[in-house]
Parts: C-alpha cells; sequence; structure tokens
C-alpha cells in the first residue's frame, strides 16, 4: 500500500524513478567520467549490501517510485547482480528494473539478467571504431560490447535495448551517420547523450558539446526522421527513421534541459541520497539504516531531501559549480 506521504518535491514533481548505484567500481576508464588510474574506491564495508538496498527499495516504492535503474560504475562487476535483480522485480508496486552498462560483461551475464527478470537495459557505446573505442574507454574491448549487444538479442524479455552515446565536439562528428545506420541495421534504439560537466578529469569544456539539434539535422538530412512521442519524464526525444528502419534518441541536458519534469532521485553505492545529478549535498540513508531506524523514519529521510530537490541544473548559468561527484560515483 502507498504510504501517505509520497515523494513530492518542492515544485510539485511525483519522483517515480530512482537510480541506484550497486558498486563505484568499472572495469573501463571512459575519459568523460574517470581518471585514467580510477578514483578511491569504497571499502567493502562503506557499499550497501544487497538486504540494504532492497530494504531503501521497499520503502521509496511504498511511497512512489516506480521504476529502479541499476547504475554503478559498472554494475555488471558486483558480485551477484542478478540475484539482487530477482529481488527487487518481487517488489509489489514496482514496474521495472532496468540497468544501465557498458556491456563488456553481457555475453556472460544476458541470460542471468533476463532469468532474473530484468527488462530494460541500456549499454553505453560511444564509438564503433576499433581505436576511437581504446581512446575514449582506455580498454581495448569494442568487441565484447558489440558481442554482448547480439547476446542480449536472444533475450526478448529485454525490450527496448538501448544504446547510449555522450556525443563529443571532434570525436563523435564523423561517426553520425555510421551510428545512423548502426540504429537502422541492429535493432537498438541508439540515443546521443550531450556531453555534461561530470567528467573526474574535469576537461569538460562548453565547446565539446554536440547539440542534439545538431546531431539530429546532420542525420535528418541523409536519413528523413518522424518525431514520436515521449513519455513526459523521458530524458530523450525520440524519432523513427521516415522508412520505417529503426528509431534513433537525443538527450540534450544541456541545450534543451528537461529539469522542469525529473522525475528521479540517486542512491549512491554508499548509500547517499542525491536528488539531483549536479547536487552538492547529500542524504546519509546508511548509517540510519545500519542504526535500525524504522522504514517509517527512513521514508521521512527521503521526503525531506526530496522535499529540497534542486528546480534545475546550472550547467548554463555564469559561476555555474561542478557536482561534488563524477558521473562514476553517481551512476548516471
Ligand atoms: P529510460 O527512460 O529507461 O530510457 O531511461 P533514461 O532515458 O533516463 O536512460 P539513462 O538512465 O541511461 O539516461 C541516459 C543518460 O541521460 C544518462 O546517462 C545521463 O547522461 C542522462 N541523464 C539521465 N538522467 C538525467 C538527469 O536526471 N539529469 C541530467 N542532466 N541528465 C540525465
Ligand atoms: N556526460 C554525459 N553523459 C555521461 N555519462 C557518463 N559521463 C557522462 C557525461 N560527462 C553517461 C554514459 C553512460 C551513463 C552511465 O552515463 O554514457 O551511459
Ligand atoms: Fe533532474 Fe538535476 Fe538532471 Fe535536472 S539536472 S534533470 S533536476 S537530475
Amino acid at each position: 500500500m502507498l504510504h501517505p506521504q509520497e515523494l513530492i518535491d518542492g515544485f510539485g514533481r511525483h519522483i517515480e524513478d530512482m537510480r541506484v548505484s550497486v558498486i563505484d567500481k568499472c572495469n573501463f576508464r571512459c575519459t568523460y567520467c574517470m581518471p585514467a588510474e580510477g578514483l578511491r574506491w569504497l571499502k567493502n564495508d562503506e557499499v550497501l549490501s544487497f538486504d540494504e538496498i532492497e530494504r531503501i527499495v521497499r520503502i521509496a516504492v511504498q511511497r512512489g517510485i516506480r521504476q529502479i535503474r541499476l547504475t554503478g560504475g559498472e554494475p555488471t562487476v558486483r558480485a551477484g547482480l542478478p540475484e539482487l535483480i530477482e529481488r527487487l522485480v518481487h517488489l509489489p508496486g514496482l514496474q521495472a528494473v532496468s540497468l544501465t552498462t557498458n556491456g563488456f560483461l553481457l555475453r556472460r551475464l544476458a541470460k542471468d539478467l533476463a532469468d532474473a527478470g530484468l527488462t530494460r537495459i541500456n549499454v553505453s557505446l560511444d564509438t564503433l571504431v576499433q581505436q576511437k573505442f581504446e581512446h575514449i574507454t582506455r580498454r581495448n574491448h569494442l568487441s565484447e560490447v558489440l558481442a554482448g549487444l547480439e547476446e542480449l538479442e536472444k533475450y526478448p524479455t529485454i525490450s527496448p535495448i538501448k544504446v547510449n552515446a555522450v556525443a563529443i565536439r571532434g570525436f563523435t562528428d564523423e561517426e553520425v551517420l555510421e551510428f545512423a545506420r548502426f540504429a537502422r541495421r541492429k535493432p537498438y534504439v541508439v540515443r546521443f547523450i550531450e556531453f555534461m560537466p561530470l567528467d573526474a578529469d574535469e576537461s569538460w569544456t562548453p565547446e565539446m558539446i554536440l547539440t542534439g539539434k545538431e546531431l539530429h539535422d546532420m542525420i535528418h538530412a541523409v536519413y528523413p526522421l518522424l518525431p514520436r512521442d515521449a513519455a513526459p519524464a523521458s530524458t530523450s526525444r525520440v524519432y523513427q527513421f521516415a522508412d520505417g528502419k529503426g528509431e534513433i534518441g537525443f538527450i540534450n541536458p544541456v541545450s534543451e534541459p528537461f529539469c522542469s519534469t525529473c522525475n528521479r532521485i540517486r542512491i549512491t553505492a554508499d548509500g547517499q541520497l542525491r536528488t539531483c545529478l549536479f547536487s552538492r549535498w547529500e542524504t546519509d540513508l546508511r548509517g540510519p539504516l545500519r542504526e535500525n531506524h524504522s522504514d517509517d523514519e527512513i521514508g521521512a529521510l527521503m521526503l525531506r531531501a526530496v522535499q529540497q530537490k534542486e528546480m534545475k541544473h546550472r550547467i548554463n548559468d555564469p559561476g555555474f559549480v561542478r557536482a561534488n561527484r563524477s558521473m562514476s560515483q553517481i551512476g548516471g
């Protein structure tokens, strides 16, 4: 049963999507996210256990959360991930559990993920060219990621399969049409994401953003696109190729912020609730969990945080201050 005090923020936004990072470590070192040497990893006992994650999710679902997305770091690096998924999908009131992954371990894990009840997946893939892949991820694993995607195709209960590419000027431009052909050839919804200042290296500059409009226009000139309807809280604008062959989408958080309909909160691997990707503050849930606070007390902490959720990000404002964590520590 829903708790009478649902998660509604100070601007009337109903919070229905919670992204839970299950681990801070990653097996890639994408330049737009992590430094080459990695970060200071959490100790094992700093990371939430499956019991703790399940409890947080259960309380959140009672307060109106409908969708859970598991993220990292790289979530597939967490031992036993399918078991966690299986536990979550059985929680009454939860509509879907999805996963954001770099795809490296999917060939091995796809079956277990499908069997566990995963129904949605987003695979990050920023280039289809091996050398560029090695440059951006600092790892030589393009073929494994492509094989992982193909493996997913064998499990129709996981649908749609989305491929997310961070678009960076000077890197992505030359491959835009190749990605369009990839989206037309494969049963994947390919989506470009505008580069945001969430890289641990702090090398982001506004000039590096390749906007969704630019990308759309490049593709539309060669392969005409027709807009498709999207849910109000959706991060992406999705188009269908006019000749019916596939879909492509654009996630434009910088040029067309979608904050006014944001329904998301995030839990870090160490149990901190974040109300915005660009938050500069967090609410500790792990401490109260481990001090045996009641479900009602933990739910009340969530609500108090949500009531202070940021109106929007300030990437485009003068004096923008970066978040206090990089994307790999937040989870995307
Ligand atoms: P689905 O609706 O299931 O497709 O999820 P999604 O579209 O939100 O996908 P995903 O979580 O993979 O988000 C894709 C990318 O959009 C992320 O990697 C981020 O780069 C960006 N993004 C997601 N949520 C937010 C958000 O709340 N704010 C901002 N600024 N960017 C976001
Ligand atoms: N800007 C935009 N998207 C990013 N991601 C990671 N770092 C950034 C960034 N700086 C995306 C990746 C992945 C997800 C976890 O977050 O593409 O899909
Ligand atoms: Fe939501 Fe913050 Fe992202 Fe805006 S920047 S959409 S408020 S998480």
